[in-house]
């Protein structure tokens, strides 16, 4: 008999994504840097990235996409108990982006704090939100992930300058007490390694050499080790869960490059059609892509009511982790 013992869990009620309307192709950013469609496709897979008007700012989008994930799950702004944005690229360096979000929402009853964790900031806030719902300290959280990347990237680096797009994508994870094989997240795993600091950040911050705050990245150094530290994040939270990759439904991976998301879909044996990819439309959107991807992959219908979704992601710090969330 299946154990029918209820635990409390956060569960995914809505999610919501927003896009900048203004749209790069790769050929636009071959008119402006040395590059060429070939390129970029073969390195990448990337095919076009949007990029914020100036009134696009990660809060304005931010909230766009939380509102939307509110409205899917039927709460109201009032009723809401807290926000995390996972964002390298605030408005300001204070008051919070997901302070200035709890404004433009009416979310007057909601504390809200950003979490820095580049790439990996939306499975970091996502960890965050489940220990607070699993304790009782609030009931719903909003997980955004928002960045404006254009606003970082040096144009005089062909390396970087290709591979950003701007954009937000949310979810609403609220407390509920449920069956062992019912909802929600099952669970997270983080990881991170500052020693390799060096080999993706921004330059700019409070330190005596700040510069005007660009993006740097040793492309190389990061592939190399991102498809075998994501391979044991995810690893890592199938043992946990007695499961193996034959239980994953769909694997919604940070898009940064088509050939990592590949090498990790591989090493899991997964086939195609359960790996979701928005790298080509979206290109890298740091903390956004894993909201926006699984957006996506909503409203096609892929991740459905009761499929297992396993969520990984790998940025600057170097960070990394895993989730695994049941919907
Ligand atoms: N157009 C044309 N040629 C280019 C471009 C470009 N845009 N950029 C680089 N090249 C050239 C280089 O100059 C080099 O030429 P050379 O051989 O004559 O010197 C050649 O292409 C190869 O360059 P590499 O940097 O070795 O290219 P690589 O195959 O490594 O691909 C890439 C680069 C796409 C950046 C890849 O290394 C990568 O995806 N790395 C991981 C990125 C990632 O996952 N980041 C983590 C998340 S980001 C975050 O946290 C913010």
């Amino acid at each position: 008999m299946a154990d029918q013992t209820l635990s409390k869990r956060a569960v995914l009620t809505g999610s919501g994504a927003y896009l900048p309307a203004q749209i790069l192709t790769n050929e636009d950013m071959a008119k402006r840097v040395d590059t060429s469609d070939e390129w970029i496709v073969e390195r990448t897979g990337i095919r076009q990235r949007h990029f914020a008007a100036p009134h696009e700012t990660a809060a304005y989008m931010g909230a766009e996409a939380g509102r939307q994930a509110m409205e899917k799950a039927g709460l109201a702004p009032e009723s809401l108990g807290a926000i995390i944005v996972a964002t390298s690229t605030p408005d300001q360096a204070f008051p919070a982006t997901a302070v200035r979000i709890q404004a433009l929402l009416g979310a007057t009853k909601a504390f809200g704090f950003d979490l820095a964790a580049a790439c990996s900031g939306f499975i970091y806030g996502l960890s965050v939100a489940d220990a607070m719902l699993r304790a009782g300290q609030v009931k719903s959280v909003l997980v955004i992930g928002t960045e404006v990347f254009s606003r970082l990237l040096n144009f005089e680096d062909r390396t970087t300058c290709v591979l950003f797009g701007d954009g937000a994508g949310a979810v609403l994870l609220e407390a509920r007490d449920v069956a062992q094989d019912g909802p929600g997240l099952l669970s997270t795993h983080l990881y991170a390694d500052g020693s390799l600091g060096d080999i993706l950040y921004v330059d700019c911050g409070t330190d005596e050499n700040r510069k005007p705050g660009y993006l740097v990245m040793h492309g190389r150094e990061v592939f190399r080790h991102a498809v075998n530290l994501l391979a044991g994040a995810v690893n890592d939270a199938l043992a946990e869960n007695n499961l193996t990759a034959a239980d994953i439904d769909l694997l919604v991976p940070h898009q940064a490059n088509k050939r990592i998301i590949d090498g990790v879909g591989k090493k899991l044996g997964l086939p195609p059609e359960r790996v979701v990819v928005t790298v080509h439309k979206h290109a890298n959107t740091s903390a956004a892509s894993i909201p926006l991807a699984l957006a996506d992959a909503i409203q096609e219908g892929r991740a459905a009511p009761g499929r297992l979704l396993l969520l990984e992601a790998l940025g600057g710090g170097l960070t990394w982790g895993s989730a695994l969330l049941r919907l």
